[in-house]
């Protein structure tokens, strides 16, 4: 009898989510339910990750997946992923801007990329942290990887927030509506109605434009009206979905066209920053960043939000000179 070896595309992927808070235990459950991969969740509070991955183990058999999750306060453990989700950061509290967030959430997510990259070194590195771009922008220069290995998720969940008013304002299926939000993640991003469809009509054909700006208005502050209502932290389920579909996107190799923070170096005019634009993702990570045809309007309200991104990044980099990074 021959040796029995496995087929040659069966291996198990591994994602370890930095950070076991709201975002973080919801998106172990999103990739172990949807059987996308295993999971290690790290956290520094002691028990918080034990706790979660065991009553996630514990929903396997009603869930009926067979994935595992390992909860642990030791970077050791988390190994050998394919990819690295760090969530790890203080939240927003009811009127605070993402930008609040800069010095305390960059001291965070300088030291969880350092740490991590020891023990995945060929990962790809998604960053949730906010104030997202600048905490993007932070990793990647501090990490020392090809830009295409480090992204940001924003535009995934700001598309889907534009695409949830535009399916509820029509009373149509979200999944007949596919909407595209490009910039930053804070009241500056750009919206794009003419790249945004209903079913492949436009949806400036099918709402007037008062209608059409006042979604826009409430794709603009989608985090901050779930912060008002829960007075307690952020938004966490549509997050970790979004995060969810850049995962897949990464290790099924989809090259799908997502809209993700990624770094510029001359596309639309803009260089030296994560900014949220269309990207192809695959297995390498940002394999393309796609250049689309915007209005004059849109160049200049994408030109506004680099500039403030841009503007934080310095400040950023003035606030965390104990890490020495060169500028
Ligand atoms: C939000 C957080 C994830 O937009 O920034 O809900």
């Amino acid at each position: 009898m021959t040796a029995f070896s496995p087929p040659p595309f069966c291996h198990l992927s591994r994602v370890t989510i930095v950070g076991a808070g709201n975002v973080g235990s919801s998106l172990a459950q999103r990739i172990l339910e949807r059987n996308v991969a295993d999971v290690v969740l790290i956290d520094i509070v002691e028990g918080r990750p034990q706790g979660v991955a065991l009553d996630l183990m514990e929903s396997r058999g009603s869930e009926g997946h067979n994935r595992q999750i390992v909860g642990t306060n030791s970077y050791q453990d988390t190994a050998h992923s394919d990819v690295v989700v760090i969530t790890a950061g203080l939240p927003r509290k009811p009127g605070m801007s993402r930008d609040d967030l800069l010095q305390v959430n960059g001291k965070i997510v300088i030291e969880t990329i350092q740490q991590a990259l020891q023990y995945s070194p060929h990962a790809c590195y998604i960053v949730v942290t906010n104030p997202l771009d600048v905490m993007t922008y932070l990793a990647w220069k501090v990490s020392g990887l090809p830009a295409e290995r480090v992204m940001g998720m924003a535009g995934v969940l700001d598309s889907a927030r534009f695409q949830t008013f535009i399916a509820m304002e029509l009373g149509v299926p979200p999944g007949d509506v596919s909407a595209l939000v490009l910039g930053g993640h804070g009241d500056l991003m750009v919206p794009l109605p003419q790249y945004s469809t209903v079913s492949g009509i436009p949806v400036t054909e099918l709402v007037d434009a008062a209608t059409l700006e006042r979604l826009i208005e409430r794709t603009r502050n989608g985090g901050a009206e779930i912060v008002q209502l829960l007075k307690q932290g952020g938004a966490y389920y549509a997050p970790a979905s979004a995060i969810c579909v850049m995962v897949e996107a990464i290790l099924y190799n989809q090259s799908r066209i997502l809209p993700v923070a990624a770094y510029l170096e001359g596309q639309y005019g803009l260089e030296d920053l994560y900014l949220g634009v269309p990207c192809r993702i695959g297995q390498k990570g940002v394999e393309t960043v796609l250049e689309l045809s915007l209005t004059e309007a849109q160049h200049q309200a994408l030109a506004t939000s680099a500039d403030s991104v841009k503007q934080n990044i310095d400040q950023a980099l003035d606030q965390l000179l104990e890490f020495k990074i060169q500028r």
